[in-house]
């Protein structure tokens, strides 16, 4: 481990750039080390590998900079980390029909390139964080179908209007506000026209 490390260093030395050293794999790792996993699917993260970009359910760019995580309904508990808003390339967090639990981290509004954030059907609480509307790139955000509570940040319909996001969904879930409740569909759900 030791001359791993060193290896690692004196690589970034080498060549001064900032080089990842499987800091991305270290923050799925993190993450992993918070799920409970009954059905096993994330036994291929393996962190001693060089890179996540081998691990079932994670895909990477030319770089080695992971762009995707799918673990759509795979029986996963436990919550969301921090540490995912160090995936800096990150465009596809889907990890909806699980039983997610805890909040939202405010990091996951670091992941400016994020294109979909889809945690529909799980068991998250709390508010969704404003750091959402640093999202600039991000087109479906689906929430709905846990027990998120709070008002829906004002940044979000920003997004909308100005940003590039076409899918929001945050139906079935326990936020306050007579607009958001009497309106809910009108106002906060908008449905993609190429979908339908
Ligand atoms: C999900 O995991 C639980 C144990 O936590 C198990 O009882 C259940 O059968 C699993 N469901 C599926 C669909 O694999
Ligand atoms: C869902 O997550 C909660 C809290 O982590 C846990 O107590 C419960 O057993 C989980 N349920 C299933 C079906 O996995
Ligand atoms: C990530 O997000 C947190 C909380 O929003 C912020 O304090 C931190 O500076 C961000 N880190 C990076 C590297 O942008
Ligand atoms: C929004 O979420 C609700 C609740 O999960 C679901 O019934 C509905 O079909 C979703 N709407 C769209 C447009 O996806
Ligand atoms: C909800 O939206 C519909 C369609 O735009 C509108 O007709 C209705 O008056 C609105 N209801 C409230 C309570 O604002």
């Amino acid at each position: 481990m030791a001359s791993q490390i060193l290896v690692c260093l004196l690589f970034v030395a080498a060549m001064s750039v900032a080089v990842h050293c499987n800091s991305e794999g270290d923050a799925l790792n993190a993450w992993r080390a918070q799920l409970m996993d009954p059905n096993n699917v994330l036994h291929s993260w393996d962190p001693t590998l060089v890179n996540p970009c081998t691990w079932f359910h994670v895909a990477c760019n030319s770089e080695n900079s992971v762009i995707r995580v799918h673990l759509g309904n795979a029986n996963l508990s436990g919550p969301l980390v921090p540490e995912l808003g160090q995936l800096a390339n990150l465009q596809y967090l889907e990890v909806s029909d699980n039983n997610l639990s805890g909040s939202i981290p405010t990091e996951i509004g670091n992941l400016t390139s994020l294109v979909s954030l889809n945690l529909q059907h799980n068991q998250l609480t709390g508010p969704i964080p404003s750091s959402l509307g640093n999202l600039v790139s991000l087109s479906f955000l689906k929430l709905n179908g846990n027990k998120l509570s709070g008002v829906i940040p004002p940044y979000l319909f920003l997004l909308i209007q100005r940003g590039n996001l076409i899918v929001m969904n945050v139906s079935d879930n326990m936020f306050a506000g007579t607009v958001h409740r009497t309106n809910l569909t009108v106002t906060t759900i908008i449905q993609d026209p190429r979908a339908s």
